[in-house]
């Protein structure tokens, strides 16, 4: 197996503020990239922004500016919400760098001389109002205003060509488009005849975009732009080295919304420029505000940095992941996320972290106890959290975060139950030797569980990684040591009332 791992995110429109969608999908490429790095896999994650287009060229001449400049204004409100989530990414691509649109440029005339674009007049509905081609549906709906039919000169893109190449490609590589149903989902779409794609908007209407090298009144059409970031920051045509270890992306992790650009539009595209396709697609759910989609008109978005504020980064990465079942919509409120930071956070993990260190302050001076000889109790945690970090490994492989974190949950409500149990502040009086085992052994596997949960919670699992003055990484058994000194920390995560 290669042990290069290549995970995307969606590029996204810069226009846009970002909400909790955004913030879901970046966070979750975070944790599946830190878990590689963990198993030493080397691990190239690529997010950015995507600021081409009619919505930016708009907002830039109301403003009265350049629109780059425009750009440049709005690309901080997400790469400073990526860096207060603590993402890790290793590249940030913006379309409009120019490392991008000679990429753009270079993929278009080779698809060109491939014989795969051609010209040709298209006709239809067009409101000027939204200065866009609408469908009759659209039209007949009254929301859209200045209706013509319009005439207009454009180049295609010959989809239509790939498309029996396409779905036999996507019938030998089942695990290329997941989960599964969406695979059947691309598949019911492609029993219908493939239409070629509009790959130009004319100067005219839309010249806030990359110009096309065969026709400098035309400008690129913006999914055709935007998809090409993931070859041009894996090195395509810069560096052949890079691009070849790189290339094909492990993951493109994209939100069902746009799964029809990048498991057709994307894959003829890679075809028709003789590059290899992407080894896998995974789209996920939405995120639900109170049962129903979130939008601006409905004024029930999500805005992180709130959330964050009020409760922290790794709460909110820890809900983000532990609540939704990767595939399907997750629905988010606030009386969930309450329960789940009191039930999971404060009571399960925190408290065993506070336990163990209380005690171990109190009747050892602060100093980690030796374990001494493990009776059958101890042996039994020590080959479960064995047998957790390859259980988790597997989960997270095949995209069950939710089974990972709940799996390391479970060992830590056992660990909770095992205290319990054998009381070590009672034990200390009689057998101190014994206490000191019962807390080496649930320090052990709070150590373990923190290091497994790092990916998820990598600020606050930290801390407690500090405060036990111990192996940070190793998941293996005996990382904490017998002798080191406690240090002081914070409550981990103080209950909310
Ligand atoms: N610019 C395009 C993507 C081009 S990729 C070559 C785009 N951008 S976007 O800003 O609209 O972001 C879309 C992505 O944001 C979704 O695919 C998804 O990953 C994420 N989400 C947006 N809203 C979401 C939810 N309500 N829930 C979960 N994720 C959602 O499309």
């Amino acid at each position: 197996m290669k042990n290069h791992f290549y995970i995307t995110t969606p590029i996204y429109y810069v226009n846009d503020k970002p909400h909790i969608g955004h913030a879901y999908t970046t966070i979750l490429a975070d944790v599946i990239s830190r878990y590689n790095r963990k198993l030493g896999n080397e691990t190239f994650f690529l997010t950015g922004l995507d600021e081409h287009g009619q919505k930016v060229q708009e907002a830039a001449e109301n403003l009265g500016i350049d629109p780059k400049k425009h750009c440049d204004k709005m690309a901080p409100r997400f790469t400073s919400l990526w860096d207060k989530l603590y993402i890790s990414n290793d590249d940030f691509i913006r379309t409009t760098e120019d490392r991008h649109k000679k990429i753009v440029k270079k993929i278009l005339q080779i698809v060109m001389d491939n014989g795969d674009i051609y010209e040709a007049e298209y006709e239809g509905l067009y409101s000027v109002s939204e200065e866009r081609f609408i469908t009759e549906k659209e039209a007949e709906s009254g929301v859209y205003r200045d209706i013509k039919t319009l005439k207009e000169k454009n180049y295609f893109f010959k989809m239509s060509k790939y498309q029996d190449q396409l779905i036999k490609y996507i019938n030998s590589n089942p695990n290329f488009i997941q989960p599964n149903h969406r695979k059947n989902e691309i598949l019911g779409f492609l029993k219908k005849p493939l239409n070629d794609l509009c790959i130009s908007r004319p100067k005219s209407r839309l010249n806030w975009g990359i110009e096309l090298p065969f026709d400098e009144g035309y400008v690129t059409y913006v999914w055709f732009d935007a998809l090409i970031n993931y070859i041009t920051a894996a090195g395509y045509s810069k560096d052949e080295k890079l691009f070849q270890k790189r290339w094909p992306a492990s993951c493109h992790l994209i939100g069902k919304d746009i799964l029809t650009t990048h498991a057709v539009y994307w894959p003829t595209m890679l075809m028709s420029a003789g590059i290899e396709l992407p080894i896998s697609i995974f789209a996920h759910g939405w995120w639900l505000m109170e049962d129903s989609k979130m939008s601006k008109s409905l004024g029930n978005i999500i805005n992180p940095m709130d959330l964050i504020e009020d409760y922290g980064v790794d709460p909110v990465r820890y809900y983000l992941m532990r609540e939704m079942v990767i595939g399907q919509d997750a629905n988010f409120t606030f009386k969930s996320f309450i329960q789940r930071y009191n039930s999971d956070l404060a009571n399960d993990f925190g408290n065993l972290l506070s336990r163990v260190t209380t005690l171990i302050h109190k009747n050892f001076l602060g100093e980690i106890p030796k374990p001494g000889k493990l009776s059958d109790q101890e042996l039994s945690i020590k080959s479960k959290s064995e047998n957790l970090s390859n259980q988790v490994t597997k989960m997270i492989d095949e995209m069950r975060l939710n089974d990972a974190i709940e799996e390391i949950m479970q060992f830590i409500r056992s660990v909770n139950k095992y205290m319990e149990r054998n009381a070590p502040w009672k034990m200390v009086k009689e057998d101190k030797v014994g206490a000191g085992r019962v807390l080496y052994t649930a320090g052990e596997a709070l150590r373990i569980g923190a290091v497994l949960l790092s990916p998820v919670m990598p600020n606050r699992t930290l801390i407690l990684l500090d405060a036990l003055n111990s192996e940070k990484v190793n998941y293996s058994w005996g990382g904490l040591l017998p002798g080191a000194i406690l240090k002081k920390h914070d409550p981990l995560f103080p209950r909310i009332k």
